[in-house]
């Protein structure tokens, strides 16, 4: 079930109020938000040329590992639909990536009762905003589909597929797609700087472990980061 609005101040939002109507699966997206969020509390910048979808998950059994699932979802789509002729990247935890520049952000949220939750997974997508709307808005390491292949995709068409492969992911859980999350991450390999509570301190992402964490190393050993605890950023740019 695909909800098709026109304008929303928050797919993510318009789920969280309507979920008690709604079944598991369902799905909404909209021309245009007016109020789109981000990761960390950060506004979400949502003209017409991106896309917003957001998807209801009610009582998953992964609740921690739909964000990843979510990310592998959206580059098998796009996989799929581009006939893998471009190597879109996840930067841990699950911005998509094309050339070092950032195409799609997700955000999960999630919404408690008792011992149970339902979670609210919400994605955009990049359509085809230009290389100047990302200038105007400094965001120097945002870009469209369109802007980086050339082409965009019917964004109800996408729409559809993807929340259909994020319910499908997000069942079977994170060690399904495991080596398909880690072959796509563009982290490992690359001193990242981590900002945990504030501080900061450099190490080299070195793996992701079975739950999805991080994996780094620095002079101090070996740590484990863990996606609502540390921001990363690359040393020498977004990436
Ligand atoms: C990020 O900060 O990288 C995550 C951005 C997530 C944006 C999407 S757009 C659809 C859904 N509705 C929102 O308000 N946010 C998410």
């Amino acid at each position: 079930m695909l909800i098709r609005l026109e304008e929303v101040s928050s797919t993510n939002s318009y789920l969280k109020e309507n979920r008690n109507m709604l079944p598991d699966g369902a799905a909404v997206t909209a021309l245009k938000q007016t109020a789109g969020r981000g990761r960390r509390g950060r506004e979400w910048l949502s003209d017409e040329g991106m896309l917003p979808l957001s998807v209801l998950l009610k009582a998953p059994q992964f609740a921690a590992e739909i964000t990843l699932c979510a990310a592998v979802a959206v580059c098998e789509v796009l996989d799929s639909h581009y006939g893998g002729r471009y190597n879109f990247g996840i930067k841990w935890p699950n911005d998509i990536v094309l050339n070092g520049r950032k195409l799609c952000g997700i955000l999960c949220e999630s919404v408690y009762f008792g011992d149970s939750c339902e979670v609210i997974c919400g994605i955009g997508i990049n359509l085809s905003q230009s290389e100047e709307y990302f200038r105007q808005a400094e965001l120097p390491y945002g870009a469209s589909l369109e802007m980086l292949t050339g082409s965009a995709p019917e964004r109800n068409a996408l729409a559809e597929t993807i929340a259909e492969r994020v319910i499908k992911l997000s069942k079977s859980g994170f060690s399904d797609i495991y080596d398909s999350y880690r072959r796509r991450c563009i982290t490992l390999g690359r001193d990242v700087k981590l900002i945990i509570n504030g501080s900061e301190q450099t190490a080299r992402a070195v793996d992701i472990a079975p739950n999805g964490y991080l994996i780094c190393s620095n002079e101090n050993g070996e740590l484990s980061v863990n996606s609502g605890e540390v921001s990363v950023r690359g040393l020498y740019g977004y990436v």
